[in-house]
């Protein structure tokens, strides 16, 4: 029996994708709220026996994500599948992955020790942050793959921004700066950041005869990183600024302060729903998803689907 694609909420369009990528079948959760707010799941098909790849979209609703991620998990359990494959695009509280303070939650450890624990095989997601933790591996004991849609962004924003220079925020986003820089065949700089807050910033950094720009982050949250980047290069003398970035969560008020600050344009991948999804992260996914199962079919000991 072949593999199922289940998706949950806030997926939908992205889930269509992946089906016609991989070639799985795609059923989506029933999910609704109960009047208290509880969150009522069920899995509509039977997956007895078979191999299940559980897509969980988190976004702006970290929490009901992991909710939805940790009641399928368990239930996919309870129902016999043989394995299930977690494809979490954009996986919430990496941010949070030390202890900064005396007596803070270290939240990247707990919640991937708590999907563990529910029952995954596998976990694919895409371009984590990775921040104090070198590698995604480091974070989980079970096989993991972390993909990246960067080369698919830099793709859309050679056409769109051909000789841009390309300009990373931070140390942490040399990386993929370094992809987009290879692609467009121009330079790219990295600029210091300090986070004075949420919503507070301070970078620095310096640009010379650049006309055009491209600001590369993996995510925009509130848009105060990118509006402080996009001031300094517009202070320099650069005309054109577009802004490109996996996982666009754009909280309340990000757009604007992006687009005040002189961003031309704002382009962004389907990890997570927002208005500026020219990209998608379907191959990407795609790929590592492919790759989670071939493993735990082979880890199993069976080559069959
Ligand atoms: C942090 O290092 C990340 O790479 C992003 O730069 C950060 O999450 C962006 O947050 P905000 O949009 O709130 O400045």
């Amino acid at each position: 029996m072949g593999t199922l694609l289940l998706s949950g909420e806030w997926c939908s369009g992205l889930a269509r994708k992946l089906s016609a990528q991989v070639g799985f079948p795609h059923y989506a959760l029933v999910t609704r709220k109960f009047p208290d707010g509880e969150t009522y799941l069920r899995i509509p098909v039977e997956v007895a026996g078979r191999d299940v790849v559980l897509l969980i979209c988190a976004g702006r609703r970290p929490n009901d994500a992991l909710i939805e991620a940790a009641f399928s998990l368990a239930t996919l359990r309870r129902l016999g599948a043989k394995s299930v494959v977690l494809a979490m695009p954009y996986f919430p509280y990496a941010r949070q992955d030390s202890e900064f303070q005396r007596g803070e939650a270290v939240s990247l450890t707990i919640v991937s020790r708590m999907l563990e624990e529910f029952g995954m095989d596998s976990l694919v997601t895409v371009d984590m942050h990775l921040h104090r933790f070198k590698d995604v591996s480091e974070v989980f004991s079970i096989p993991t793959y972390n993909v990246s849609v960067m080369p698919d962004l830099a793709d859309y924003v050679k056409e769109v921004c051909g000789n841009c220079v390309v300009v990373a925020p931070d140390e942490e986003a040399e990386q993929w700066a370094r992809v987009f820089s290879e692609k467009l065949g121009s330079r790219y700089i990295v600029f210091e950041k300090k986070r004075l807050g949420d919503y507070q910033v301070e970078v620095r950094g310096a640009i010379q005869g650049a006309e055009r720009a491209v600001i590369v982050d993996d995510i925009i949250s509130t848009g105060s990183t990118i509006a402080s980047v996009a001031q300094v290069l517009a202070e320099s003398g650069v005309r054109e600024i577009i802004v490109a970035c996996a996982h666009a969560l754009l909280v309340e008020g990000a757009e604007a302060r992006i687009l005040g600050a002189g961003v031309r344009e704002i382009v962004a991948s389907d990890t997570v729903v927002n208005p500026f999804m020219k990209v998608s992260a379907a191959r990407a996914l795609g790929e590592g998803i492919l790759r989670a199962v071939r493993e735990v079919r082979r880890l199993r000991g069976s080559g069959n689907s």
